[in-house]
């Protein structure tokens, strides 16, 4: 849906302990302890109820009402809850060109899950719970993945909800497990968000697209963005070899023309480091980014072959934290 986001700024507050709240994660009766009681995928009611002091519909703007295995609107619009826990919020359950197969989040939950870039995974929680006024309200990452970091983020903010965003239903059936207090809903993020003004505390965008508007729109003010882009020497001993990518030389200055005008730099970490890696998880690494769109996979495995194991690889990456500015007409506009 394309609507325009028009709605006046509200200075929504979402929290584990409700709407408004600064409170225990695990106080009885709390939303963040229904949470975390509905953890197993649907069940996540309660959670969903904290959840929609943020979210909207989609066609109407209007306010969600949690039902058995659905959200609905006072107009009737209705967006069902997968088996797997995540809400459908893109309408007929359309797929936008880049999200993920089933096959890329697949390779990248494996990759993810051994720990190869448990640096970045643990500088995110960091950062997040070092932000000046940090968010035990709403985290809500954009292009979310298997919702790996949104979970570690959650892990440094005891008091936060979460909500991942996603095109690929395969990455949100794994991102709606990724954390009790973690949901996940089907979004296109170049589209407006299903959210309300000011509504987060901490808006995540790794390696995915980036819509500057919108992450300044649902941010509440003081709130912050984390960033996490590739450097040029990301994985460049693969990059030649197996036929990836290569990072654009200006994606630095895309990034500040798309977040300009909203958004200033605050912060900025470098990450880099070596890992070592068998043939398995190289051919997962690749597999899970763009390479996987334009390398057939039996060809894929034969350059992963040659390359023989175990395979150094480095890994660097920025993070930055970038905090709104006071809105003027952006440069840029949208990036990925
Ligand atoms: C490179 S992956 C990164 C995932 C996750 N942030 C991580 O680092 O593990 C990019 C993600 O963005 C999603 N994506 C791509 N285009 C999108 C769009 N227009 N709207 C929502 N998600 C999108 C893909 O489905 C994929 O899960």
């Amino acid at each position: 849906m394309s609507e325009p986001s028009a709605a006046p700024h509200n200075d929504a507050h979402v929290s584990a302990a409700g709407v408004g709240g600064r409170g225990d994660a695990a106080r009885p009766g709390s939303a963040a302890h229904h949470a975390a009681r509905g953890s197993s995928p649907g069940t996540r009611q309660g959670l969903w109820e904290t959840l929609t002091s943020a979210v909207r519909c989609p066609v109407c703007r209007a306010e969600l009402e949690v039902g058995e295995r659905s959200l609905r609107c006072p107009r009737r619009h209705t967006f069902d809850m997968a088996r797997q826990g995540y809400v459908s919020l893109l309408a007929g359950g359309r797929r936008t060109v880049n999200a993920d197969t089933a096959a890329m989040v697949q390779a990248r939950a494996d990759f993810l899950g051994a720990g190869h870039y448990a640096p970045l995974t643990d500088a995110l929680g960091r950062l997040a719970a070092s932000l000046r006024a940090p968010g035990d309200g709403l985290v809500l990452d954009a292009g979310a993945g298997t919702g790996h970091y949104l979970a570690a983020v959650l892990e440094a903010l005891p008091g936060a909800v979460g909500l991942a965003l996603d095109a690929s239903p395969y990455a949100l059936r794994r991102a709606a497990r990724a954390h009790p207090r973690a949901g996940a809903a089907s979004w296109d993020v170049w589209q407006p968000f299903p959210v309300r003004d000011g509504c987060a505390d901490v808006v995540l965008n790794v390696f995915a697209p980036r819509n500057g508007g919108e992450f300044h729109r649902v941010l509440r003010p003081g709130g912050a963005l984390l960033v996490v882009t590739p450097t040029r020497r990301h994985l460049r001993e693969l990059r030649e070899r197996l036929g990836l990518l290569d990072v654009d030389p200006e994606k630095e200055a895309r990034l500040e023309r798309a977040l300009s005008g909203f958004f200033v730099r605050e912060r900025a970490e470098s990450l880099e480091y070596t890992v070592s890696l068998s043939a398995r998880e190289v051919e997962n690494l690749a597999s899970m980014g763009p390479a996987a769109r334009h390398v057939e996979p039996r060809e894929l495995i034969a350059r992963v072959a040659a390359l023989g194991e175990p395979v150094e690889v480095t890994v660097s990456v920025d993070v930055f934290v970038y905090v709104a500015a006071g809105r003027t007409e952006p440069a840029g506009g949208t990036d990925e």
